[in-house]
């Protein structure tokens, strides 16, 4: 099972980035548990802070991988041109939140993905992302 998980912008800082928010674990060092937790799925992660390029990967493996774990972060909330590409592909998408978005600002309860997702994972910090996989599985 191949399974890519997709990371919005700014979520390269977590470890430093609003640790009363995110925590203070780098994505880097969850990800090696994660692949730890689950040795027989092939994990991809890709990391971008621009909107286009994550269209991009989602169209790339969108087409070939099991399911895609998306936390398009602030583009959640703004991106029509991310939500037509979730509908667009063919491989379910998981949509997950590290914070409770409905505990926090007004604006980050929309999501553009969420119409499309196969489902949603909010406000569980980087557990949801080992939920997300189990999901798939
Ligand atoms: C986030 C929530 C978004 O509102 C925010 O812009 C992020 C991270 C989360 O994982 O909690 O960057 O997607």
């Amino acid at each position: 099972m191949k399974i890519a998980i997709i990371n919005g912008p700014n979520l390269n800082l977590l470890g430093t980035r609003e640790p009363e928010v995110y925590g203070s674990t780098t994505f880097e060092d969850y990800f090696d548990r994660l692949k730890a937790q689950f040795p027989t799925v092939e994990l991809l992660l890709f990391q971008s802070n621009i909107e286009g390029e994550i269209v991009g990967f989602l169209q790339q493996c969108g087409f070939s991988c099991d399911g895609i774990i998306l936390n398009a972060a602030a583009y959640t909330h703004t991106s029509v041109a991310i939500g037509d590409a979730v509908k667009a592909i063919t491989a379910p998408v998981v949509e997950v939140h590290i914070s409770n978005t409905f505990a926090r600002e007004s604006y980050r309860h929309q999501s553009f993905v969420s119409p499309n997702a196969a489902g949603v994972i909010i406000g569980f910090g980087l557990q949801g992302y080992a939920l997300a996989v189990r999901s798939f599985l």
